[in-house]
């Protein structure tokens, strides 16, 4: 029967067998996903794994930390950090599109990413062992919804991943792809990833860069940063981060409303909470986050961030709307 204990041994003497003496790459994203699949291939075969975290400093609060302190700890992984930060800024300067957002913050994830594996098999591999493997934190429903299903590891193994070029050649390792993200979760704390990792709403890789309704720079990011983590504070304090599939806080960073605050006027910018329930993120509707929640957060977010003099609520299902704004 169905034990997350079964599961990760029965995981773990399989990429065993696939790897062999070879080493592994893996892209750590601070997500749920690629975060218990490291730490499964990490179980499997140690030191042969190198994880490569890019910083694009579009990460909420803490994540970063999460990541580079927390996860370290717990599961002992060969990291490597690149602080990518002032690249993304400079690249996404002035720009407001959304497409060109996602789009410019992919090609400089690969550029960044490719650089970064191209020196971890410089400085780990060796001809007798070199690196050989991707490790990916592909799910069954990402398998289903590319039509893969049984015996598709044929067809993505071999491959270049999300368009690195031909002289890095990886075949894939997806551990997690016979799993559901319940299931995922269950291993990962088998695994002894920290809650905060394995509880972890789903957050968009192109980050805060398109929560940001405008272009982004740093001043933006620091405002949004400090909302979110206040709205993600008192979710988690009020025990609804179950209930809530997410919770994406959205900066109209070219919105200005007039308010008054103490003797003030003030001329802020407004947040936008998107709490939405979903099964899968296909379809959406807006939670109904009790008012005192709301309350809450809104009284706080208007007293503790200086920039922001108003808070509303998105009260749209998908469809119509997108849970991302952008
Ligand atoms: P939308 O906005 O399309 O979002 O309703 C559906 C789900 O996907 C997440 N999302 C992304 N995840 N890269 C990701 O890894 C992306 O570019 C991206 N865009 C949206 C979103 O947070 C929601 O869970």
């Amino acid at each position: 029967d169905w034990t997350p204990g079964h599961v990760v041994e029965e995981l773990v003497t399989t990429i065993r067998e696939q790897v062999g003496e070879d080493r592994v790459l893996c892209a750590l994203s601070g997500g749920v996903d690629s975060s218990v699949a490291a730490a499964l291939v990490q179980k499997a075969v140690g030191d042969q794994l190198t994880c490569v975290f890019v910083d694009h400093g579009l990460l909420r609060e803490g994540e970063a930390e999460q990541v580079e302190k927390d996860f370290v700890e717990a599961t002992g992984v060969d990291l490597v950090v690149v602080d990518a930060r002032e690249r993304f800024l400079d690249a996404l300067a002035g720009v407001t599109d959304p497409e060109a957002k996602r789009k410019i913050i992919g090609e400089q994830f690969i550029r960044v990413f490719e650089q970064a594996a191209r020196d971890v098999v410089h400085d780990r591999g060796d001809e007798e062992h070199p690196v050989k493997w991707l490790v990916q934190g592909t799910l069954y429903p990402d398998v289903v919804e590319s039509g893969g299903g049984e015996g598709a590891a044929n067809i993505k193994s071999h491959h270049n991943v999300g368009g690195l070029p031909d002289d890095l050649q990886f075949s894939l390792i997806e551990p997690l792809r016979s799993l559901f993200k319940d299931e995922v979760r269950q291993v990962g704390l088998e695994l002894g990833v920290p809650e905060v990792i394995v509880w972890r709403q789903p957050f968009p890789g192109p980050g805060l860069g398109i929560r940001i309704i405008g272009a982004v720079d740093a001043e933006r990011l620091a405002i949004l940063r400090r909302a979110d983590a206040i709205a993600r504070e008192e979710l988690t304090k009020a025990g609804l981060d179950r209930d809530i599939w997410q919770c994406p806080v959205v900066l109209l960073a070219d919105v200005r409303s007039v308010g008054v605050q103490g003797d003030g006027r003030t001329y802020g910018h407004p947040v936008v909470l998107r709490p939405v329930a979903s099964e899968d993120a296909m379809t959406a509707d807006w939670a109904r986050v009790p008012y005192d929640v709301l309350a809450t957060i809104s009284t706080r977010i208007t007293n503790e961030v200086e920039e922001v003099n108003r808070v509303v609520l998105d009260v749209t299902s998908k469809p119509p709307g997108t849970i991302e704004w952008e």
